[in-house]
């Protein structure tokens, strides 16, 4: 099964539908705000990146890893950051571009699978921001291998991810309503749980990734891992956000 083209396919119905938030582009006021300096993005539902995280953003070659859109991205070029954006669905990339021509932003796009980036030569970014996304592909050893290949020495990987634990829970089976029992062991991966219904329901395909994937993952790739916090999502997005906070970010930086 060819899981990128079917989630970007996935991904263009859910941009196409504007039923997601992740797909909604940002106002001009959001732009213009941002170019006077006035600006945050996330890498998880709610809490704002700390601006330290980024450091001086002017002028830095930023890589926008499956971050497509039309939120993070032109904010972050409005802020004065040289940015590609780069994301498996072509209508992700579309609202980068829209926002982009109706504010006179200027940005770059390119479509492509997170865990093959050789469109770029070795240290050709001084920062990769990567909003939650990782669920969407079932191995991360070539993603942050890619990840620190493009970025220069210094450089600095910003990445959002869900705590695996939020995969042992049947989601669908929660919204409606049902107990909150264990139902999954871990790893998570969609391909072992019926997947053509979720693939008949235009669903993206999801994969849980260990936390030694995900913080080893990154140390052994050639990161020392720099910053941390966890975030909640919200009651309406899932009845596990009454008991943890689903999701992370990490700040790594390449040695
Ligand atoms: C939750 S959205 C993140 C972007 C959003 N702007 C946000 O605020 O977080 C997940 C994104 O990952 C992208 N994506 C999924 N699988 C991908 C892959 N294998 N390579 C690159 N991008 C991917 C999707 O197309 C989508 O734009």
């Amino acid at each position: 099964m060819d899981i990128v083209a079917h989630n970007r396919t996935a991904w263009n119905g859910y941009a196409r539908s504007g039923e997601s938030e992740w797909t909604l582009p940002v106002p001009p006021e959001v732009i213009g705000k941002a170019r006077k300096g006035d600006w945050s993005v996330i890498l998880t539902p709610n809490k704002a990146v700390p601006a330290d995280w980024f450091g001086e953003i002017r002028g830095c070659d930023l890589l926008a890893l499956a971050s497509g859109g039309g939120q993070q991205v032109p904010v972050l070029a409005a802020a004065g950051a040289k940015v590609t954006s780069f994301d498996n669905s072509d209508e992700q990339l579309a609202r980068d571009r829209l926002v982009a021509e109706r504010d006179g932003l200027d940005l770059a796009t390119v479509q492509g699978d997170m865990a093959d980036l050789s469109v770029f030569a070795d240290d050709s970014f001084d920062r990769v921001f990567n909003p939650a996304s990782t669920v969407f592909v079932p191995d991360l050893e070539p993603v942050w291998r890619e990840c620190r290949r493009v970025l220069r020495p210094g450089g600095r990987l910003m990445t959002g991810a869900m705590n695996p634990a939020f995969f042992m829970f049947d989601h669908d089976d929660l919204d409606k309503g049902g107990p909150m029992l264990v139902r999954y062991p871990l790893p998570f991966s969609d391909l072992d749980h019926n997947p053509q219904a979720r693939i008949d329901q235009g669903e993206a395909l999801e994969f849980s990734h260990s936390l030694d994937a995900q913080i080893g993952g990154l140390i052994r790739a050639g990161f020392r891992i720099i910053g941390f916090y966890e975030d909640d999502w919200s009651d309406e997005a899932t009845p596990l956000n009454r008991y943890m906070p689903t999701s992370f970010a990490i700040l790594a930086e390449a040695v």
